[in-house]
């Protein structure tokens, strides 16, 4: 009888031993010496929950409305390049596994699935689509009309890669897309990673700096307002400055990211920096974050710091590479019923209900 999985790292472990190991290494690292992907999970072992009792816990509603669409739980799953690495059915399957949750899903621009296919497994799930803004701004755009022609809910344009940081294991790996697969939204060998020579590095990272535009500045942010009636969330903000000018610009929201520590090296872990940006953006915006999130308990903590909802990653791939569509329900759901029972126990019967309150930063002394 296979061990049953009880934690997002057992997935973990279990996709590990799975997968080839360069697409492992691709999914798993971080950037340089891995110091902001360590630090990304430890920042939650940093506070401490701070229970309230005796509150009737018999019910405990995790559905929450995010950019005006109501979901089951404050947990949505953030855009991971290459799905159909790990799983044949890559994001399709995700989708599928998303609308079961009933929760919402951004889609990758370098999706090895169109956006159309993944919009006709969603079903009712809310699509985002994550956009990086290419040089060539038509092409950039043509991803946005199909979006808003297929009936995706929002644009999530990252901000934080105007060159690809820098991966040691795909440099080693000389990463690259298997030869059965490309990036699917793009018609040109090129353009969708199914040919070239890359030389000896991550070929990926000679992909962003031949094709994605490394001058973008806030005002590509207003040409990309200018161009879509989707709200468009900045992905990839680490601080109050920034939130202010993303404020200043109108964007629907924030997402406070870090690329899952796979861009700068030696950045603050997200949950480090979501208050600084919570306070900047004084609710003018919704706040979302993403990276490190692999427990119930690190959810709560997130929104009780005033995240209105957090993101996985690498999780999903984790249980996209064990079982398909039924391996990311069961990360999801896994999160979802960790979450019920940490609100429970915490006193809390709905996510309004989740306060500042309820976290205490641990002294210094506390953490050695
Ligand atoms: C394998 C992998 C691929 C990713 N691909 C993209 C991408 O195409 N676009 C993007 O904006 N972010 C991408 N990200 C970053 C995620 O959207 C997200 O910020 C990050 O994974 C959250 O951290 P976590 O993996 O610790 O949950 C990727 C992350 C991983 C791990």
């Amino acid at each position: 009888m296979s061990a049953l999985r009880v934690s997002v790292d057992d997935f973990q472990e279990d996709a590990r031993r799975t997968l080839p190991r360069a697409v492992y290494d691709y999914y798993c690292s971080g950037a340089d010496e891995q110091r902001t992907l360590a630090d990304n999970v430890e920042a939650f072992n940093r506070w401490y929950l701070i229970p309230r009792v005796l509150r009737d816990v018999t019910a405990v509603d995790l559905s929450v409305s995010l950019l005006g669409r109501r979901v089951s739980m404050p947990l949505c799953v953030a855009a991971t390049a290459m799905q159909r690495m790990a799983h044949p059915d890559g994001e399709t399957a995700t989708a599928r596994a998303c609308k079961a949750a009933g929760t919402a899903m951004m889609l990758s621009s370098w999706a090895t699935s169109t956006i159309e296919e993944v919009m006709s497994a969603a079903g009712d799930a809310p699509l985002w689509l994550q956009l990086y803004i290419y040089k060539d701004r038509d092409l950039t755009l043509s991803l946005v009309r199909r979006a808003e022609k297929a009936g995706y809910k929002a644009i999530f344009v990252t901000v934080d890669t105007p060159y690809l940081g820098k991966r040691r294991a795909d440099v080693r790996n000389r990463f690259k897309l298997p030869p059965h697969l490309s990036m699917s939204n793009f018609s040109s060998d090129t353009l969708a990673f199914s040919e070239g020579n890359y030389g000896n590095d991550s070929g990926l990272a000679v992909y962003v700096a031949k094709a994605i535009d490394p001058s973008i500045c806030w005002r590509d942010i207003s040409w990309l307002q200018r161009n879509t009636q989707l709200p468009v969330i900045v992905k990839g903000v680490l601080n109050g400055e920034d939130a202010v000018l993303a404020v200043k610009h109108g964007v629907s929201g924030i997402l406070v990211s870090n690329h899952g520590a796979r861009q700068l090296d030696g950045v603050p872990a997200t949950l480090d920096v979501l208050e600084e940006v919570v306070q900047a953006v004084q609710g003018r915006c919704e706040v979302f974050l993403d990276g490190g999130v692999r427990r119930g308990t690190d959810v709560l903590k997130a929104l009780a710091l005033g995240a209105s909802a957090v993101l996985v990653g690498r999780p999903v791939l984790w249980g996209l590479a064990c079982q398909g569509q039924d391996g990311v329900f069961e990360v999801l759901n896994l999160l979802k019923e960790e979450l019920r029972l940490a609100m429970a126990l915490s006193g809390c019967r709905s996510v309004s209900e989740v306060s500042r309150s309820l976290v205490r930063r641990k002294s210094l002394s506390s953490r050695m």
